[in-house]
């Protein structure tokens, strides 16, 4: 059985004013019917053999990550709720625990709740061609060609298919290379042999668990007694809070992934991205014969290749190139298209000044 297991956590700070703390991207409809954690999950329904889903979010989202959930399914194995955020690799031990449990066979599906994904069908397909090297003990990877020198992502070099004891179409995994400097990311692009790594990972739940054993022990240890001290309400984990703060923060990508020797990659094309900045929205949405995305009340002449998005209010627009306007009631970002990543450091700056 497949068990997806969705990563909630992250606050989304680059889609500011919409995304805030309170109420982070992965909770709202950016793109899509459905709100990012919901598409999520409906994403998963037509892989075979997937059981039920299980969520890894923080403590102050419970409510609206239970509401979201139940509305696309019936079947939610557990809400593990974090008091504070430790990154992922300690998320996906806390649940690798819970899932041991109920399914001591599973192969856990590790999704973000946040990634846009146009086919999901390439994806479902992803996962399956996937999930016998999963059971057979590979911590396997989803591989996206990549097409531009990203610093934000993770790299894969992939070995020879078919390798290393893995089923034909799967290869193992010679170089994993988390988050590189520009100069590396350029020359990955350039060798044209790396994928991206798509955050997406597919491994049976023990095995996760051995090699975090092997990599960082303290972190699992720490994992374990937030579990043991756990506090259960209805479809609630609550992890104990002292435990699981003092609980080393990684990601899954540095604490594991780096590390292995046992990582494979699928390659995926399913119009896979990971939204983390207006611009990236720009791109996966449908535009007007302007090249515009518009959502909500906005009027415009003469504004080319413009991400506008109003919730509250009217917005009208003059003469605009490449341009992100982003209206709520209490906050508006005007920002360049190409300047949208430091919208990050006006929410830092926020926070500092109140
Ligand atoms: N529950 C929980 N707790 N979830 C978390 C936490 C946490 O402490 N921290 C992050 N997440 C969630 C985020 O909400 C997101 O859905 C997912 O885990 C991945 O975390 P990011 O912080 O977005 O990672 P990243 O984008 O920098 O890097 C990862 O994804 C890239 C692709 O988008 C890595 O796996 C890269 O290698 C990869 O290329
Ligand atoms: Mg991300």
């Amino acid at each position: 059985m497949i068990i997806p297991v969705i990563l909630s956590g992250g606050s989304g700070t680059r889609l500011w004013p919409l995304s805030r703390a309170m109420y982070p991207k992965q909770l709202l409809s950016l793109a899509g019917n459905g709100t990012m954690l919901q598409e999520t999950v409906a994403r998963t329904t037509t892989i075979p053999d997937i059981g039920p889903v299980f969520c890894v979010c923080n403590e102050e989202h419970r409510f609206l990550v239970a509401e979201q959930l139940r509305q696309v399914t019936p079947n939610i194995g557990g809400i593990i709720l974090e008091p504070v955020g430790r990154n992922t690799a300690p998320a996906v031990a806390v649940a690798a625990m819970q899932v041991r449990e109920q399914f001591p066979d599973a192969t856990m599906l590790i999704l973000p709740a946040d990634h846009v994904i146009r086919n999901p069908d390439a994806f479902a397909q992803a996962v399956q061609q996937g999930a016998r090297a999963a059971e057979q003990g590979a911590l396997v990877t989803f591989g996206v060609v990549p097409d531009a020198p990203e610093t934000g992502y993770g790299y894969i070099r992939a070995g020879k298919p078919g390798t290393a004891n893995l089923p034909q179409g799967i290869s193992p995994v010679a170089e994993f290379v988390e988050k590189p400097d520009r100069a590396t990311a350029e020359q990955y692009l350039e060798a044209g042999t790396y994928y991206w790594n798509s955050g997406m990972f597919l491994f049976r739940a023990d095995r996760y668990l051995e090699e975090l054993q092997e990599f960082n022990p303290a972190m699992l240890d720490a994992a374990r007694q937030a579990i043991d001290k756990a506090a259960r309400d209805l479809d609630f984990l609550r992890l104990d809070k002292d435990t699981f703060e003092a609980c080393p923060a990684d990601s899954i990508d540095y604490a594991v992934m780096e590390k292995t020797t046992r990582a494979a990659v699928v390659p995926m094309d399913a119009g896979w991205n990971d939204v983390g900045a207006w611009s990236a929205l720009w791109g996966v949405e449908s535009r007007n014969d302007e090249g515009n995305v518009m959502k909500g009340d906005i009027i415009t002449r003469d504004v080319h290749n413009s991400y506008l998005h109003s919730t509250s209010r009217l917005v009208a627009a003059v003469g605009l190139e490449n341009c992100v306007v982003v209206e709520t009631s209490d906050a508006v970002l005007v920002a360049d298209k190409d300047r949208v990543q430091d919208v990050k450091s006006i929410v830092e700056e926020l926070k500092t000044t109140g």
